[in-house]
């Protein structure tokens, strides 16, 4: 048995701190293709190429917040947990997470060769549109009480036109070669099965 209580308000503080490094951090690889793509310098290439980095650390920051929500959920204060999450919240937070560890998992070469490319790009491109969909219900929930969350989501909203915009400004053909996942495998493809083998 656990014999202190952590205090609500630090626990509720750490939920908030992580929310917003998992926000920045999912920025960054949610847009460091497009960015690379519309404005190319060596600093854009710098996070393209680092994109599987950033968006290892996006997952890393996101389990705080997971063990900081149990925490308040089964520890520090259920019935206000209860009150701050209805259960729609629960259900798309959830899914995000089940998103986020399914990304987490499938973030390296052998996964790739074992998905098939294509399976892998619709993965990753999926459940990258998921969490930024968490994050934006996180934000439009939040302005009727503290506007200030409006910027947020303005940020939010801007990503996915930046995103639009370079998906526009590329031919198809290219597109196709080079999506738009958040958390990616190396740089290097890894070889794959034979085509037809895996997807
Ligand atoms: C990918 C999934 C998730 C994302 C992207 C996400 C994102 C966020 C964001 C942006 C905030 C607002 C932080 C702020 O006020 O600045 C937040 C707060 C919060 N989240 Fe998450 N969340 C996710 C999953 C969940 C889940 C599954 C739960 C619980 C079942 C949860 C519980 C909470 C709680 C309780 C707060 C508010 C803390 C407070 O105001 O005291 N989140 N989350």
């Amino acid at each position: 048995m656990i014999p202190f209580t952590p205090d609500v308000d630090d626990i509720r503080l750490l939920i908030r701190i992580t929310a917003r490094s998992s926000m920045l951090l999912f920025l960054l690889a949610f847009t460091a293709s497009a960015v690379a793509r519309l404005w190319p310098s060596a600093r854009s290439r710098w996070m393209l190429r680092h994109r599987r980095q950033i968006g290892l650390m996006f997952w890393a920051s996101h389990v705080v917040h997971a063990l900081a929500i149990g925490a308040l959920a089964v520890w520090a204060a259920p019935e206000l947990f209860a009150q701050l999450t209805p259960l729609p919240s629960r259900v798309l937070g959830g899914a995000g997470y089940v998103a986020l560890i399914a990304m987490a998992a499938t973030s390296n070469d052998r996964a790739v060769a074992w998905l098939g490319r294509a399976r892998w790009q619709r993965l990753h491109s999926w459940g990258a549109h998921l969490i930024w969909l968490v994050f934006v219900m996180s934000c439009v929930k939040r302005i009727p009480l503290q506007p200030v969350y409006t910027a947020p989501l303005l940020v939010l909203l801007a990503a996915m036109g930046l995103r639009w915009w370079a998906a526009r400004r590329q031919p198809a053909s290219q597109a196709q070669a080079a999506p738009l996942p958040l958390i990616k495998a190396s740089m290097t493809p890894a070889p794959l099965p034979p085509s037809g083998s895996s997807s």
